[in-house]
C-alpha cells in the first residue's frame, strides 16, 4: 500500500520503466462490485493497475455526508485481493492537502446544470483531486462508472481542455439484482427505504421502453411518466428528472440520435443518482 505521493511517483516510474502502462481507478473506498468492475477493466487493459482510496473533502458540501462516509478500509483491500491485487494509494488528507494549500480547478459548462445545481461546489472538488491523481500517479489510462455520467463529462472535458495525456475509459453502471445501480452510499438506506429505491432503476427502463418501442419523442411525455413512477414511492423526494444530449449535457425537446436520461432524488437524507444511455435510430 502506497500512503504519500513521493512513493507513488517512484513506484509510477518503476512501472513505466519496465514498459508497463498504469490503470488508476480513483475511488472514495467502502468499494462494492461497481468499484471492482472498473478494477477488472484496468487489469485487462493495462500491466499495472493502481486503485486509489482517498475520502475527498473537497467534494462534499458543507452540510453533506463527509464525515459520516463509510471508511472500511480492510474490507476494501481484501475485495481488492479478489481482484487481482492492483497496487493501492491510500493517501491522509494532509497528504493531498497539506497546511496552506490553495489551488482549486475549475471547469466551467458541464460543471453547472444538474448535480452542479444541488452541490455547486462539488465538481471544483472532482476536479482538484482527479487531476492530483493523474498528475501523481502518472496514469495511462484512468477507469470511471456511467454511474456518475456527469462527472464523466467534467473529467473527460478537464483531459481535453487541459491537455491532459491520460485516456478516459467509462465502464457501465452495475447494479443490484433488483435494479438499484450500486453505490457506496446504498448501505445508508434502511430496509423500508431499500424497498422504494427500486422505482429510480425501472422508471429510466420505462423510459426507454417509450423511446424504443413506442417511438415517443417528446421529452415532457417522457419525463412525466418518469415522475410518475417515481411518485408511486411516498419517501423518495425528486431532485432532478434531466434528458439532455449525452456529450454536451444541453436539455433537449424532442428526442433524436442520442440521449442520456440522468435522474437524482431523496430518500430521507440519502442522494441517489442514475441515469440511461439511449441511442434512437429513426427510419
Ligand atoms: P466513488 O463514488 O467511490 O466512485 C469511484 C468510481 O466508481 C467512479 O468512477 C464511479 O462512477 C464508479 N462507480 C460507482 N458506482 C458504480 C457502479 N454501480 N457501477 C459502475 N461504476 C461505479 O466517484 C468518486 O468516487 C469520486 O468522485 C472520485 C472520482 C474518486 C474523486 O474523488
Amino acid at each position: 500500500m502506497i500512503r504519500t505521493i513521493k512513493e507513488l511517483r517512484c513506484w509510477s516510474r518503476r512501472q513505466h520503466n519496465a514498459q508497463k502502462r498504469i490503470g488508476l481507478v480513483p475511488t472514495m473506498g467502502a468499494l462494492h462490485e461497481g468499484h471492482l468492475s472498473l478494477v477488472q477493466a484496468a487489469n485487462q487493459c493495462c500491466e499495472a493497475t493502481l486503485v486509489s482510496i482517498f475520502v475527498n473533502p473537497a467534494q462534499f458540501g458543507v452540510h453533506e455526508d463527509f464525515h459520516q462516509y463509510p471508511r472500511p478500509l480492510e474490507n476494501d483491500l481484501r475485495l481488492l485481493q479478489t481482484a487481482g491485487s492492483p497496487e493501492v494509494f491510500v493517501p491522509e488528507i494532509t497528504e493531498m492537502y497539506p497546511a496552506g494549500f490553495d489551488a482549486s480547478v475549475h471547469i466551467g459548462g458541464v460543471t453547472q446544470p444538474f448535480e452542479g445545481v444541488f452541490r455547486p461546489t462539488h465538481f471544483d472538488g472532482v476536479t482538484t483531486v482527479v487531476l492530483k491523481l493523474f498528475l501523481a500517479s502518472e496514469a495511462d489510462l484512468a477507469f470511471f462508472g456511467q454511474k456518475d455520467f456527469q462527472q464523466v463529462c467534467v473529467i473527460r472535458k478537464m483531459v481535453m481542455d487541459l491537455n491532459i495525456p491520460v485516456e478516459i475509459v467509462v465502464c457501465p453502471t452495475v447494479r443490484e439484482p433488483d435494479g438499484l445501480a450500486m453505490s457506496s452510499r446504498n448501505r445508508y438506506l434502511t430496509e423500508t427505504q431499500r424497498s422504494q429505491t427500486v422505482v429510480l432503476s425501472q422508471s429510466l427502463t420505462l423510459a426507454e421502453k417509450m423511446i424504443i418501442d413506442e417511438k415517443i419523442r417528446d421529452v415532457e411525455t417522457i419525463r412525466q411518466k418518469i415522475r410518475s413512477k417515481i411518485e408511486t414511492a411516498p419517501d423518495i423526494k425528486i431532485d432532478y428528472i434531466a434528458i439532455a444530449h449525452p456529450k454536451t449535457l444541453y436539455e433537449l425537446t424532442t428526442i433524436d440520435s442520442e440521449v442520456v436520461i440522468l435522474i437524482a432524488a431523496k430518500i430521507g437524507t440519502t442522494r441517489l443518482i442514475d441515469n440511461i444511455l439511449i441511442s434512437v435510430v429513426d427510419n
